[in-house]
């Protein structure tokens, strides 16, 4: 048997009618970038997020570059994150000018470890940068106390966890702005690339809308340097379908998660942990075990799509090596990178090929004696 790690073409096929339609519209419209479809779709994530205000964008990594440059970051600012996150988190900062700085994380979440957040925080900081990785939120009121404290800005990258929760709020509608992305294999992908920023700060949404659009209001008279970050329609026709259908989705992952914790209960094999105050949207089901790398090499052989996220923390690329991080500085984040394996959890995932990875997985345990 083959089990992709994701299938979008099982996905497509529910809703290709509707797809083509969609699409299908917005090409006679010949109405292609913003329109009405773009802000029906920022209309609906901002009420989905919980926030007053949404700007479609290009992509995540445009979400969170609009969100840091709307917000004045720049050359000699630094903005504290998480070394165990996508790329895109740590190459914002550094797009911008100014400096990341790595907290590490809570081994039992994978998210930013609040505790060890406010001894990083200087004169210069300027915003906390939490990741909500793999669908689950990070641990929200201490970064919101820190940052009350010292003045700072929250971003929430959320380009995986939209309409996860934490203590009953949304991802996105917790700091000063919130950013998603619509990457073909997130929880609510596109036909391409994607994004959007949420916040409920008035002045900064408008900002935002003009800094999507290099900075013009009105055009042709730059009031700032912006980008171009504008979300096309077809992306918004494509992603307009496929919203209504996120909940199902997102109950589906947590019903795979379910079925996989049970399977796994009381072996060496650690299942994700969530928090009891927050509902994960399982971007990714990532499990922990010892001997990870031949655990990722059998289930290849067998058929099984898996993928280590992250296999090279942020702190140890080769393009941060003038930030002076060394190996050893974040033991958490450093100890992850050589567990984590993520295992297939789409919503489309038979009952047979659920079984089928459950026991690969298992089968691989007694070669761990
Ligand atoms: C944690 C995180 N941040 C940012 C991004 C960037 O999003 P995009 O790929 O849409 O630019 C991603 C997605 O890949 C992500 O997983």
């Amino acid at each position: 048997m083959q089990v992709p790690l994701l299938d979008l073409k099982a996905q497509y096929a529910t809703i290709r009618n509707e797809i083509l339609a969609a699409v299908s519209e917005v090409l006679e419209s010949q109405l292609c970038i913003g329109g009405p479809k773009v802000s029906q779709l920022e209309e609906k994530i901002a009420a989905l997020s919980d926030c007053r205000y949404a700007v479609g964008t290009s992509s995540g990594t445009d979400a969170i570059l609009n969100s840091l440059m709307s917000l004045d970051i720049g050359p000699g600012d630094e903005v504290i994150t998480t070394s165990f996150t996508f790329f895109a988190t740590v190459g914002c900062i550094v797009r911008v000018g100014a400096r990341p700085v790595f907290v590490d994380i809570d081994p039992m979440t994978f998210n930013i470890n609040p505790e060890l957040t406010e001894s990083v925080v200087t004169p210069k900081t300027k915003a906390i940068m939490p990741v909500h990785l793999f669908g689950q939120m990070a641990d929200m009121d201490p970064i919101m106390e820190i940052a009350h404290k010292y003045n700072l800005a929250v971003i929430e990258d959320a380009a995986q966890s939209i309409t996860s929760t934490y203590k009953d709020k949304k991802a996105g509608s917790i700091g000063t702005v919130g950013c998603f992305s619509f990457f073909p294999s997130k929880n609510l992908g596109g036909a391409g690339d994607g994004g959007m920023v949420v916040t409920n700060d008035e002045q900064l949404y408008n900002r935002m809308k003009i800094v999507r659009n290099h900075g013009a209001n009105p055009k042709y008279y730059h009031k700032y340097v912006g980008g171009n970050f504008r979300l096309d329609a077809v992306q918004a026709a494509v992603l307009l379908v496929k919203l209504p259908h996120l909940d199902e989705w997102s109950e589906a992952r947590r019903r795979n998660a379910a079925f996989y914790n049970e399977k796994f209960a009381g072996t060496v094999v650690k299942t994700p942990y969530i928090r009891p105050d927050c509902i994960s949207t399982y971007n990714q089901y990532v499990i922990r075990v010892p001997k990870r790398d031949q655990l990722f090499a059998y289930l290849k052989e067998k058929g099984i799509g898996c993928e280590i996220y992250y296999p090279h923390p942020m702190h140890l690329q080769e393009c941060f090596k003038y930030l002076g991080y060394k190996k050893g500085c974040f033991p958490e984040t450093e100890k992850a990178a050589r567990e984590v394996l993520a295992i297939p959890i789409y919503p489309e995932l038979t009952d047979e090929m659920k079984d089928y990875v459950a026991e690969t997985v298992m089968s691989f345990l007694p070669s761990l004696n």
